[in-house]
């Protein structure tokens, strides 16, 4: 008896690429990049080997090195030169993303997308104003309804710095709605929203909280990040985002929740759009650095794993290194 269905004739070299079913683009991806109000050059970001915070007037030159690797999206994160218990240097019309903005849409071409969140800019490191007494007693969290004027002047601060699309990304029941609102009134109705819509509580943000300085200084963030156990509520996340005006839905990590990713792709009609965060990032480099994995091949096929999943874009770390090795 030999076989008569042989898959195995699809697979030579020539005909491989013609029957692929998912591929993998420089404009898939954006590439993340850290603005440091508090730095005078440079500084190497040790848990993610490759990327650096940079200066404020750096910032476009930072932005040039990712068009040259042939991506042209970046997601700006800020460090501020001050942290307060109301984050109000994430609203500033002079703060480091504001002005990193305002230069990079004067002097370059890519399409400019900000991350609306205010863990980087609060001195206790949480996303949101949280109630009095947080500090010492762990059933006390973040105020969701007071949090959301602040992100949506936050979200306005940075279209009028020039940002083309904003990406709140705190968990604040409603933020969607309270964004668009507020953009609307100020004049960018044009302005989409990439909602991280589907957020876990996620132990794979470890690096992005050195890089970003935005570790929570007391509790963690379960109170209004998802439980990584839950697979139905994320639909209902994401249903109230779309509901609420979300341009593009994220789901973020991405490897771990590629189930997640498949569901938001078949429940919605929107774009989805994965976050390859830092830890997945650091895992990859750090078992390549030991010679256990091949970082370009791991991250490529990380990278259309996300793809196949239905993810249409993809945030990731290895976003030019992995344009310039396609
Ligand atoms: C801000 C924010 C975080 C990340 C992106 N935006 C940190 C967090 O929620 O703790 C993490 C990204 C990464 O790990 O690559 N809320």
């Amino acid at each position: 008896m030999f076989p008569t269905d042989r898959p195995r004739r699809l697979r030579t070299d020539g005909v491989r690429p013609l029957v692929a079913e998912t591929s993998l683009s420089a404009s898939d991806l954006i590439a993340p990049v850290f603005v440091d109000a508090t730095a005078d050059e440079r500084v190497a970001i040790e848990s993610m080997p490759g990327h650096e915070r940079v200066p404020v007037d750096e910032a476009v030159a930072r932005v040039e090195e990712v068009l040259a690797a042939g991506v042209e999206a970046v997601m700006v994160f800020g460090i501020p030169e001050a942290k307060d218990a109301v984050g109000s240097r994430a609203y500033a019309a002079d703060g480091v993303v504001q002005r990193a903005v305002r230069d990079i849409s004067a002097e370059t071409d890519a399409y400019v997308i900000t991350d609306v969140c205010m863990c980087e800019y609060t001195d206790h490191g949480h996303c949101g104003v949280v109630e009095d007494g947080a500090e010492t007693d762990p059933t006390l969290t973040v105020k969701n309804d007071e949090t959301l004027d602040l992100l949506a002047e936050t979200a306005v601060s940075h279209a009028e710095a020039g940002a083309d699309m904003v990406a709140p990304s705190s968990m604040t029941d409603g933020m969607v709605g309270a964004i668009r609102a507020g953009l609307d009134d100020a004049g960018f109705a044009e302005v989409p929203i990439m909602s991280y819509a589907v957020k876990y509580e996620s132990s794979f943000y470890g690096p992005f909280r050195d890089a970003a300085d935005g570790a929570p200084a007391f509790g963690d963030r379960r109170h209004y990040q998802m439980d990584p156990a839950n697979r139905r509520e994320a639909m209902r996340e994401a249903r109230a985002d779309a509901e609420q005006g979300a341009d593009v839905l994220m789901v973020k990590p991405g490897l771990p929740y590629l189930d997640v990713v498949r569901d938001v792709r078949e429940g919605f009609d929107r774009p989805v759009a994965a976050y390859n965060v830092s830890g997945e990032y650091a895992m990859l480099h750090a078992a390549a650095d030991r010679g256990w994995l091949d970082l370009e091949a791991t991250a490529h096929e990380s990278l259309l794993s996300l793809k196949r999943a239905g993810a249409d874009l993809i945030l990731t770390y290895f976003a030019e290194d992995v344009a310039e090795s396609l």
